[in-house]
């Protein structure tokens, strides 16, 4: 195991990783959450170190597992409450901490503490696609300290490293895994690209024959789609993009049914600035729902997956998220909910250390 290159480095995108790196990722987190379980202290491994976590956007799993997990490690969470944001992107809004600008907020805080964490989408940059993710990589830009992306418009690398973590855990590997991720219904037209393109891109690197589903007008960023493409052929799996449902789910091992928003949503040149024309594409897909019969195409030992919060009626029925155990295809949302600690626990420890 290779730990050497990881301190010190940033954590925004799995595309800035090798598939080798993010191997000894996984490695490491199943190591912690062995210890966790024992009961066994590591708390000398970030033993009197401080995250700064910077949320623009409200959070559940993300602020509680870092929080915790820096309890753990030894070290200290401090949770801020940024105000205002910066990003060029947005003419007039220029500060990111009530009056300060990014490049002052991250030179003040690399002078106090080891990691900066930032979430930000969505109504905070005006749904200009990318501006979150550009005021992320000018926090990194200016902070001498590892800056760690807690969800932005693009990416969400901690949830795809726990959704990777919780089929390993299940299947034991990835090669022949089908993986499908879908869009499904939900009433919020207002939900960010970042989990579908990470949880894609996450398991392309790992070789698993990936399939991406959704309606005509929720397509992902080109980009994004691209580096799938590069990565099935890199790693041995495939990658396929449908327009049906239940065409998807046939045989699938894994099945990741979860809303994101509508092309139009966004502003030009990468939508149209059209609410509107993005609820009008919701409401014409509602029967692109996670139910029982859906269940029952996939695999028998299938797992439904989810990163949590979801719709529950609209994305998926309380008969699949709630079946987390018996015979036959089940729900992991909590153990996958649970990995997010102990793959942020990782990442943290090799590169805050
Ligand atoms: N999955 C996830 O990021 O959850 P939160 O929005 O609660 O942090």
């Amino acid at each position: 195991m290779k730990t050497e290159s990881f301190h010190g480095r940033d954590f925004i995108t799995l595309l800035d990783w090798s598939r080798e790196e993010i191997e000894t990722i996984l490695d490491v987190a199943l190591d912690l959450k062995r210890r966790f379980a024992l009961g066994e202290p590591h708390d000398h491994l970030l033993r009197g170190k401080t995250l700064f976590m910077i949320f623009y956007n409200m959070s559940l799993r993300t602020r509680n597992s870092f929080e915790a997990g820096m309890t753990q490690l030894g070290g200290h969470a401090h949770f801020l409450e940024p105000g205002k944001i910066y990003t060029p992107a947005l003419p007039g809004k220029e500060v990111a901490y009530t009056t300060e600008r990014v490049s002052d907020v991250a030179r003040v805080l690399s002078r106090m503490g080891h990691a900066i964490a930032i979430r930000c989408y969505g109504d905070p940059v005006d749904w200009v696609y990318g501006a979150a993710n550009e005021m992320i990589r000018n926090f990194a830009y200016w902070a001498d300290i590892p800056v760690l992306n807690m969800e932005c418009d693009k990416y969400h690398p901690f949830q795809a490293l726990a959704d990777i973590l919780t089929v390993k855990e299940k299947f034991g590997g990835f090669s022949g895994v089908k993986f499908v991720m879908s869009w499904a219904y939900s009433p919020s037209i207002h939900k960010p690209r970042a989990v579908p393109q990470s949880a894609i891109i996450a398991a392309t690197m790992m070789g698993m024959d990936v399939v991406l589903a959704h309606p005509k007008g929720f397509e992902l960023d080109p980009e994004v789609i691209k580096a799938c493409e590069e990565n099935a052929r890199r790693y041995g799996g495939s990658f396929e993009v449908v327009n049906d449902m239940e065409e998807a789910f046939r045989g699938a091992h894994v099945v990741y049914p979860k809303s994101w928003a509508a092309v139009p949503m966004f502003k030009p040149p990468v939508g149209e600035d059209s609410p509107e024309k993005a609820r009008e594409l919701f409401e014409a897909n509602k029967d692109w729902i996670c139910d029982v019969e859906k269940m029952n195409l996939a695999h028998p030992e299938a797992i439904y997956m989810h990163c949590l919060p979801c719709d529950r009626g609209f994305e998926v029925t309380d008969e699949v998220i709630d079946k987390t155990e018996g015979p036959g295809w089940r729900s992991v949302v909590f153990d996958e909910a649970e990995n997010r600690l102990h793959v942020q626990k990782a990442v943290m420890a090799l590169v805050m250390r």
